[in-house]
């Protein structure tokens, strides 16, 4: 999957699948069951790292993730976030650091959170030929101005200008998180770049969900997340049961033993 034929999927009506990944036994299991991309998010600084927002994370902790997971995959697209302040202060920091993660990580475009407020960085980026997913909707980065993580964003005149903008600038695709369906309809009809919904409702041109999430590893659930698997508890359950056979002399057994 290259970002040119990504984008193609929306004028062939075909549906995307984006999933986050930040390891390598998770990266390939991915990209063997042919999901569309895999989004490095800095959703990383809480599913991996345990911190409570997405600020912390830092761009050489994507960097050293985006790597482990494009050297993992054979076919998917990867995308690799632009983490809190690597962007925000000026466009020349933007391109300084956007460059750092296709250069030593290998993935093929990078995701940072916004729209008209972003749109000069995105038009900088593009200007450089580095492919740049937008974020529009509830911006994680934005945490504390919006007072929660899980705010919905109903706004939709803005939400649309945010959207043109970031297709103006040179946007190959945007995320849109948490607004609701009927606006993303709009949106997904009026641009002309996949809409990658995460909590946007069926309108949008492909689907996002964060990996830990959606296989039942994180214990978040919010009304927008289908859970597809129980992860969690099976490994709770292998765990309890090893613990209770090398408690009980069960395990190594022979068939165990050299
Ligand atoms: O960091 C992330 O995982 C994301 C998705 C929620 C889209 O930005």
């Amino acid at each position: 999957m290259t970002v040119p034929e990504f984008v193609k999927a929306k004028a062939e009506g075909r549906r995307l699948s984006v999933l986050t990944a930040y390891d390598c036994l998770w990266a390939s299991i991915l990209d063997d069951a042919g999901v569309d991309a895999i989004l490095v998010g800095d959703s990383l600084s809480m599913v991996v790292q345990g911190h409570r927002t997405t600020l912390p994370v830092t761009l050489d902790q994507m960097i050293y993730h985006g790597e482990i997971v494009t050297r993992s995959v054979k076919n998917t697209l990867v995308i690799v976030d632009l983490p809190f302040m690597s962007y925000q202060v000026s466009s020349r920091q933007a391109v300084r650091n956007a460059g750092r993660i296709f250069k030593e990580t290998g993935a093929q475009a990078v995701k940072l959170e916004g729209g008209v407020n972003q749109a000069k960085t995105i038009e900088k980026l593009s200007e450089c030929d580095l492919p740049v997913m937008a974020h529009v909707g509830m911006r994680p980065q934005s945490v504390h101005k919006l007072g929660k993580m899980s705010a919905i964003q109903r706004d939709e005149d803005e939400l649309l200008k945010d959207a043109k903008a970031a297709e103006s600038a040179g946007a190959f695709a945007i995320v849109l998180e948490l607004i609701p369906a009927e606006i993303a309809k709009v949106i997904s009809a009026e641009i002309s770049i996949p809409t990658i919904g995460i909590g946007a409702g069926p309108h949008c041109d492909g689907q996002v969900l964060v990996g830990p999430d959606m296989f039942g590893l994180s214990g978040f659930q919010p009304k927008f997340l289908k859970k597809y698997a129980d992860i969690r508890n099976i490994a709770l359950d292998a765990t309890k049961e090893f613990v209770a056979d090398v408690q009980a002399g069960r395990f190594p057994d022979e068939s165990h033993s050299h």
